[in-house]
């Protein structure tokens, strides 16, 4: 018999396909359970003033939600502050943003000792627990000290800094050692894997034992293994569902108000590390330094507003708000607007037909773990006539898949470049690209990417 697997992470995603994700984590973990089944625990997305004791359950399946509200106290020190306004900046290498202060390290710490104590009740004792993110990082330790003996397994979904960088944190060592409570540690990619076992040598006189998937660590009188996991996209679904909507009222829409003119699209969250005004500036660039795409291309970016509570969040937004009003004020047509801005989100289904539908695909993050969206921008496009991915050289996703067009997104000029590159490139190179990037996303498909870290956890 299997083991259950109890998925644990900050958000836990409505099952319901149709209504709009919240970002890869839950994407990759729904994409995932449904398949497997198991239980996925976390937070509701309700803020109230008494949290309840009791977990709620819901079940659709073969996957059962078990859910739990936050006090607007938890919501602000934990969410909002330390997760979002300290770690996540922090693990984006933008120390000039990282908030600190100790009461709200408290706060993440104490909801991760409640997150434990509310998990023991739906724990059996064969369970393999899979924790995910940069908010759960202490959770392995609190559930030991529940005296908890399963499996433990943690993914980061972020990337990790370097160790120079981590240790700006004023409580680096106590978070870095919370990594030892779990069995198997995993990373998107080597070179975060990399920065984990770089600290642990040099602050923690760690020993590291490399074998056969990863390495053996020894530190704080503790074993546990450290290793990369890409994660993937459920390819054959996107291919079929982008297909699919072809034919969709909204996309024929879209490809109605177009007018034959061709489209580049992006899609992020509206977040700073997305690296949205620098796209902006590009694609005036590219306007100005090639006048003939004037009134022939358009950039829809479509970015939903997440995490208004931060102000950083707010800032970004405005910003960009700014910026398109400036290069739409500046070379629109009375036919034509250079920059279609969507503070909104799409239901999946929609989204692949609309990337579907666009000659370029730009996904330029000034850094990303991964980036499912560039890797469902290449599963959506017509095999016969693919349109080409534009990469940031800062996106995880970067590493397996080198055939897109890889770009320094700082480079507004060479960004520019390379996006007329695209527009122009013979229909032979764009095949190839495709196939060859194809060929990676087929093999290392979000089911594969479950199936190899939950046979490492048990194993581990
Ligand atoms: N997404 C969505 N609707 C939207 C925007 C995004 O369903 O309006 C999905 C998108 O298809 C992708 C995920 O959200 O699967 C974003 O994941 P990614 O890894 O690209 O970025 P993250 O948000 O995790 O930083
Ligand atoms: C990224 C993080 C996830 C998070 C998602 C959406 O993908 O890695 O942990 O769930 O963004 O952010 P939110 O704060 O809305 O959950």
């Amino acid at each position: 018999m299997t083991n259950r697997i109890v998925v644990v992470s900050n958000r836990v995603a409505p099952v319901n396909e149709g209504k709009a994700a919240a970002g890869g984590l839950a994407v990759a973990v729904l994409a995932a359970l449904r398949r497997s089944g198991g239980v996925w625990f976390g937070w509701s997305g309700e803020v109230v003033a008494v949290p309840d004791e009791t977990i709620r359950i819901t079940e659709s399946g073969r996957l059962s939600r078990a859910t739990l509200d936050l006090s607007e106290r938890d919501y602000e020190e934990y969410y909002n502050r330390f997760a979002n306004a300290t770690l996540w900046p922090l693990f984006h290498y933008r120390v000039d943003l990282v908030n600190f202060d100790r009461r709200t390290y408290a706060g993440y710490r104490r909801v991760n000792a409640d997150f434990a104590r509310k998990l023991t009740g739906v724990l059996r004792p064969d369970d393999l627990i899979w924790v995910h993110d940069y908010h759960l990082i202490p959770l392995g330790e609190e559930l030991r000290r529940l005296g908890v003996r399963n499996r433990i397994g943690f993914f980061l979904h972020t990337p990790l800094p370097p160790r120079e960088l981590l240790a700006t944190l004023p409580v680096h060592g106590e978070l870095m050692r919370c990594f030892s409570f779990f069995d198997l540690v995993g990373f998107q990619t080597e070179t975060d894997r990399g920065h984990l076992l770089d600290y642990l040598v040099r602050e923690a006189d760690a020993r590291v034992e490399e074998r056969e998937g990863g390495a053996a660590v020894r530190a704080f009188r503790r074993t546990f293994r450290v290793e990369a996991h890409p994660i993937g996209i459920d390819t054959r679904h996107v291919e079929r569902s982008a297909a699919r909507t072809e034919n969709s009222r909204e996309v024929e829409r879209l490809q109605a108000s177009l007018g034959g003119r061709r489209l580049i699209i992006g899609v992020d969250r509206l977040d700073y590390t997305k690296g949205l005004p620098q796209r902006f500036e590009a694609f005036a660039h590219l306007l100005r330094a090639y006048p003939r795409n004037l009134n022939r291309v358009s950039l829809m970016q479509i970015a939903p507003p997440t995490r208004g509570g931060v102000p950083e969040y707010t800032e970004i937004r405005r910003t960009l708000e700014e910026l398109a009003g400036h290069v739409n004020g500046a070379l629109a047509d009375f036919d034509w607007v250079p920059i279609r801005y969507l503070n909104k989100s799409f239901s999946r289904r929609t989204l692949f037909g609309f990337l579907r539908l666009a000659q370029v695909g730009l996904v330029t993050p000034l850094r990303d773990g991964m980036n499912l969206v560039a890797m469902e921008y290449l599963a959506a496009q017509r095999p016969e006539d693919p349109g080409v991915l534009m990469l940031s050289r800062f996106a995880g996703a970067t590493q397996s898949l080198p055939d897109a067009l890889i770009v320094n997104p700082y480079d507004v000029e060479g960004v520019a470049k390379a996006i007329q590159a695209a527009l122009t490139m013979p229909l032979e190179e764009r095949r190839e690209r495709w196939r060859e990037s194809m060929h990676v996303l087929r093999s290392n498909s979000v089911e594969v990417w479950h199936r190899r870290f939950v046979t490492r956890l048990s194993e581990a």
